[in-house]
């Protein structure tokens, strides 16, 4: 099983039971709010936008002048409120709602027209679900327009290797061994596997895989952003929620 398909069961479950109540509101994510809402203002008459991992579109009210958006997510059930919050927005506004499109797919194998999207932003999914190497970022990056922004997070590699792994007992460490191999050695469909627990069950099971290889430290995406030697300028800087540090990826492509 793939990075791609345990996001799957994690989101396809617990997305669509409790993602929306649980999703964390610390103070930290007004970054998110407002890397969003500049990212989107820059483009003088709208701007094509790119939502890598949209889930359940927790940030779309912080959208403005906007072009059109696209959404992307691996779950299903999380794209279905996603796309109940923009009818309920187009609603509001007497349908003048931007033109979207929310797409299931794989942000690693899905592919976009160089150059067709002003923004692009992912929030809680690379460095977190997928990883963000040399394939990803040039992605993005080819996927931008000239002077186009773009705003990723991470979660930070030390951090959570300094303020987890101490506290990861004995007990969890020997489940996640036993979980680790059920995963590798057999191959069940999603689908059929998910049948069998409860949701909470199943997001607690999966949640204990580790995917701390994932994570980056800033000198892993200085070291990335400099190997991949794109035309772009790039800011990276640090905001805490109740559970991560996170590392934030302000890009401008030129
Ligand atoms: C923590 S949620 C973040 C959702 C949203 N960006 C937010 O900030 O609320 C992670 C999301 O990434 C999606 N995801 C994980 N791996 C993915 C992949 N390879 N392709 C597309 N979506 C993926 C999950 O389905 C889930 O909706």
């Amino acid at each position: 099983m793939d990075d791609f398909e345990r996001a799957k069961i994690i989101y396809d479950t617990y997305g669509a039971t409790s993602y929306e109540d649980l999703a964390p509101t610390d103070p930290g994510y007004d970054v998110y709010a407002d890397a969003i809402r500049s990212g989107c203002r820059h483009k003088a008459g709208g701007a094509r936008v790119l939502d890598l991992g949209c889930g359940t579109g927790r940030w779309f009210h912080c959208l403005e002048n906007i072009r059109f958006l696209v959404g992307v997510d691996a779950s299903r059930p999380m794209l279905a409120i996603a796309k109940d919050r923009l009818r309920r927005a187009d609603q509001k506004s007497n349908g003048q709602c931007f033109p979207y499109a929310l797409i299931e797919a794989d942000i690693r194998s899905i592919s976009f027209a160089p150059e067709g999207f002003d923004f692009i932003y992912s929030t809680g999914v690379l460095g977190e679900y997928v990883k963000l190497d040399d394939y990803m970022l040039k992605s993005i990056l080819m996927w931008l327009s000239k002077g186009g922004i773009a705003f990723l997070t991470i979660v930070d590699r030390y951090y959570y290797k300094l303020n987890s792994y101490p506290y990861i007992s004995m007990r969890n460490r020997f489940l996640k061994l036993l979980i680790r191999d059920f995963f590798e050695n057999f191959s069940i469909a999603t689908s059929s596997f998910s049948r069998l627990f409860s949701s909470n069950i199943l997001r607690r099971i999966v949640s204990l895989h580790d995917y701390s290889n994932i994570y980056m430290t800033e000198h892993d995406i200085t070291t990335l952003l400099t190997r991949i030697s794109y035309q772009s300028r790039s800011n990276i800087y640090s905001f805490h929620d109740r559970k991560h540090l996170h590392l934030g990826i302000l890009l401008t492509k030129y």
